[in-house]
């Protein structure tokens, strides 16, 4: 009961006023399809998280190409550039948002590809300097009526493994097509519990004050 107390003033908060401090998210897609619905979920998401006064970094994993991850490689080069930029970007804030494809049950190899790169450092060994500590908002959509749900079982216990703090609330959205298809929707009111939970930390700052 004391929780959904706490929950509605939190929401209560966002609804009326921008965050104390700005909370830095970084958010990004399993998918690089260029059509992705799960890119149009991270936008969505994004929006909503901006109005609650987050600052927002959109970025696509298409301009973040790296190869399969290889202990050889590592050994010998180090993390791939563009590892080491995803690395740092998810070092420099304080949560995440990923919107995940389902294949095959699971998640897809560019997203699990990232993830594995950038809980290494570039020294070798693995800190997980960008997991620990930072709050993870996970979500996920498909064409299909599951919604990708299947898929943000496996995400959450990899991104748990690797220490990143989850949000209790996950979104799964079915029949992205229509889902999509539709421009005139109104604010998906689940995506916005998620979204504030993610920015809990902070929505609570401002209560405080
Ligand atoms: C290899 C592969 C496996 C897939 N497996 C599933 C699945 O298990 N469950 C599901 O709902 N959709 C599955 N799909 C369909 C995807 O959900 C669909 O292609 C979706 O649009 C991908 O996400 P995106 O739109 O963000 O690119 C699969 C697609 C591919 C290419």
């Amino acid at each position: 009961m004391k929780k959904k107390l706490l929950f509605a003033s939190l929401a209560a908060v966002a609804a009326v006023m921008p965050l104390s401090g700005e909370m830095k998210i970084v958010a990004f897609a399993g998918s690089t399809r260029a059509e992705s619905y799960n890119k149009q979920l991270v936008q969505e998401a994004a929006a909503i998280a901006r109005k609650m006064g987050a600052s927002v970094t959109v970025i696509d994993l298409k301009d973040y190409p790296m190869p399969f991850y290889d202990g050889d490689l590592e050994a010998k080069e180090g993390l791939p550039k563009n590892a080491a930029k995803l690395r740092d970007l998810m070092i420099g804030s304080d949560g995440v948002i990923i919107a995940s494809p389902e294949y095959n049950s699971s998640i897809s190899a560019v997203l699990k590809n990232a993830i594995d790169w950038t809980s290494r450092t570039p020294e070798g060994g693995s800190p997980r300097a960008a997991y620990k500590g930072k709050r993870f908002a996970l979500m996920s959509t498909s064409p299909g009526k599951g919604g990708g749900k299947r898929g943000l079982v496996h995400l959450r216990d990899i991104i748990e493994d690797a220490g990143g703090t989850m949000v209790e609330k996950e979104v799964s959205i079915p029949l992205a097509g229509q889902y999509f298809a539709d421009k005139k929707r109104p604010e998906n009111p689940q995506l916005k519990e998620e979204i504030q939970l993610l920015l809990q930390p902070k929505m609570a700052e401002a209560v405080a004050k």
